[in-house]
């Protein structure tokens, strides 16, 4: 299996997800080959709820990567889970036209681009 989806798999597992029940897992390689991982972190308020995408960035971020190869996000659904609208942009600022792979539990995946998820995106270029 794609070491990365493993990892997306991996880090599902530590869903903190008692209001949806829908654990998700991401985890991102940066240029230097090293894996992100993270889980969606639910909150009572429901509002303060991170998905599992942004906590893995956010934390590769916080570690000092600044450059990514690829994205993996793994949740346990038939029709493949994308990046919520959030999330794209997030990425879209951090990883631009990155590769993304969407996996479930069953093992099917599919690879795709973050621009194909989301067209025409406002960043940096026009400020
Ligand atoms: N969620 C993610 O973590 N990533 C996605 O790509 C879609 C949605 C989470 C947020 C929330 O905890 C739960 O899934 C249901 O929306």
């Amino acid at each position: 299996m794609d070491p990365l989806v493993a990892a997306a798999m991996q880090a599902r597992e530590n869903a903190h997800a008692p209001f949806s029940g829908f654990k998700v897992g991401a985890a991102i390689e940066d240029s230097t080959g090293r894996i992100h991982g993270g889980c969606n972190v639910e909150n009572a308020t429901y509002g303060l709820t991170l998905c599992a995408e942004r906590v893995a960035i956010f934390k590769a971020i916080s570690e000092g990567a600044r450059a990514f190869r690829r994205v993996a996000v793994v949740a346990e659904t038939e029709t493949l889970t994308p990046p919520c609208g959030a999330c794209r942009q997030i990425l879209w600022e951090f990883c631009g036209d990155v590769e993304i792979v969407l996996g479930n539990l069953k093992g099917r995946s599919e690879t795709l681009r973050l621009g194909s998820l989301l067209p025409r995106p406002f960043d940096q270029s026009f400020l």
